[in-house]
């Protein structure tokens, strides 16, 4: 190349990426801010598709893994989408991780439920291991299994390994052996939400009715602590109980401990963060795709015991959680003690147009606060 053709070129560059029309940077560095409840694209300038999901940081970048849905059903059609971002604004549209399979054998035939995905990264191993929500097709919600699908390429394509209940044949750490050996059984109850059912519900009624079978496992999330160990967090016995299960090395099964949290106190949509060597945890009640108030949770080991506090939400429309329902709690690299609480407004009449609500999670008296922004960005973490 000639110095004048080379010139030339360097002009014609700069001059197109000055106007915005170099075709890869088209919609790249769009976003500068995070806008609530707006729709947000993509890089080819499509909203994004990533429902109920969760966030992997992974060499400097961070993947977005969520339910791909559909303009009139919520059931699973194209699979887990991802997406990925190196400033938490402008997202790449990665394609689908975890494809729904053709094949009417296979649970995760077209049509079946996929929800709640996560995705952590297994250092040992080398795998990227994917948990999510599975509900057999034409079962409703009744199933209530975890799906393990894993990959050696974190965009994937990721295989499911296996799904079903957790724990089967094994006891939480936190029944006593008066609740373990009780002969009262579901089947004594004609009657729900009487208080002697409750009061059975909180003595464990559903853990051993399920002991055989395993536990069941709806909303749910994954956690890896500092030590590298890896934790599921579910909605299990029929969403009246949150379960917390540590999971093995490998993070592909079980280890048998796991406890049960706010027993008959109805919590789903678990979304979990550590500060300051404290865990958190925000979740919701339980009202299908309909908002409610958040709650919140504190613990001093992740196995508990969780304590249970107010609503962290503030302000206007904090009663329903600014109409969205929590999904994870992003930690924003490179800023100390900065956290997004990501979560969900579902559109169950037209899912696809269900909206993502992030926002800064500020701290009072070392206690997470969620207040309302129309448009906010990380600096808000920086006057820390
Ligand atoms: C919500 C749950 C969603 C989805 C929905 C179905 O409570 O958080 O993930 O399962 O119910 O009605």
């Amino acid at each position: 190349m000639n110095c004048k053709t080379y010139l030339y070129l360097t002009l014609l560059i700069v001059v197109l990426s000055c106007c915005g029309f170099t075709p890869a940077d088209k919609n790249q560095n769009r976003y500068a801010s995070f806008s609530p409840g707006e729709v947000w694209e993509d890089d080819q300038g499509v909203a994004i598709n990533a429902h109920g999901g969760g966030i992997l940081y992974y060499q400097d970048t961070y993947y977005w893994f969520g339910e791909h849905k559909g303009e009139r059903s919520n059931a699973a059609f194209v699979g887990v989408t991802c997406y990925s971002s190196t400033d938490l604004y402008n997202w790449r549209n990665e394609g689908v991780a975890l494809s729904v399979s053709d094949n009417p054998e296979s649970p995760i035939v077209k049509g079946s439920t996929i929800e709640r995905p996560k995705v952590i990264y297994n250092a040992k191993t080398g795998k990227f291991v994917m948990y999510f929500h599975l509900e057999l097709i034409g079962r409703g919600y009744e199933a209530a299994h975890v799906g393990v699908a894993v990959s050696d390429q974190v965009t994937g394509p990721y295989r499911l390994v296996k799904h079903g209940r957790v724990n089967a044949g094994i006891w939480p750490m936190n029944m006593t052996e008066e609740q373990r050996n009780s002969n009262v059984k579901h089947t004594d109850f004609e009657q729900w939400w009487t208080p002697e059912w409750m009061a059975a519900i909180k003595d464990g009624l559903l853990v051993r009715r399920d002991f055989e079978g395993g536990q069941m496992s709806r909303d749910m999330t994954l956690f890896v602590d500092d030590d590298g160990k890896a934790y599921h967090i579910y909605a299990s016995e029929e969403n009246l109980t949150l379960q917390i299960a540590e999971l093995t090395d490998d993070y592909l099964d079980y280890t048998g401990n796991y406890v049960r949290v706010e027993p008959g106190g109805h919590n789903e949509a678990p979304a979990i963060f550590k500060k300051g060597g404290r865990y958190f945890m925000i979740t919701s009640g339980c009202t299908g795709w309909d908002p409610n108030a958040a709650r919140l949770l504190t613990a001093e080991r992740v196995m508990g015991t969780w304590t249970l506090h107010p609503n962290p939400a503030r302000g206007e429309d904090a009663d329903l959680t600014f109409q969205s329902q929590s999904t994870f709690v992003i930690p924003v690299q490179g800023k100390r003690d900065a956290f997004i609480f990501m979560a969900d407004r579902w559109r169950p009449r037209r899912p696809i147009d269900g909206r993502y609500i992030w926002l800064p999670i500020l701290f009072e008296d070392g206690m997470p606060v969620l207040k309302w922004f129309d448009e906010w960005d990380l600096s808000i973490f920086n006057n820390k």
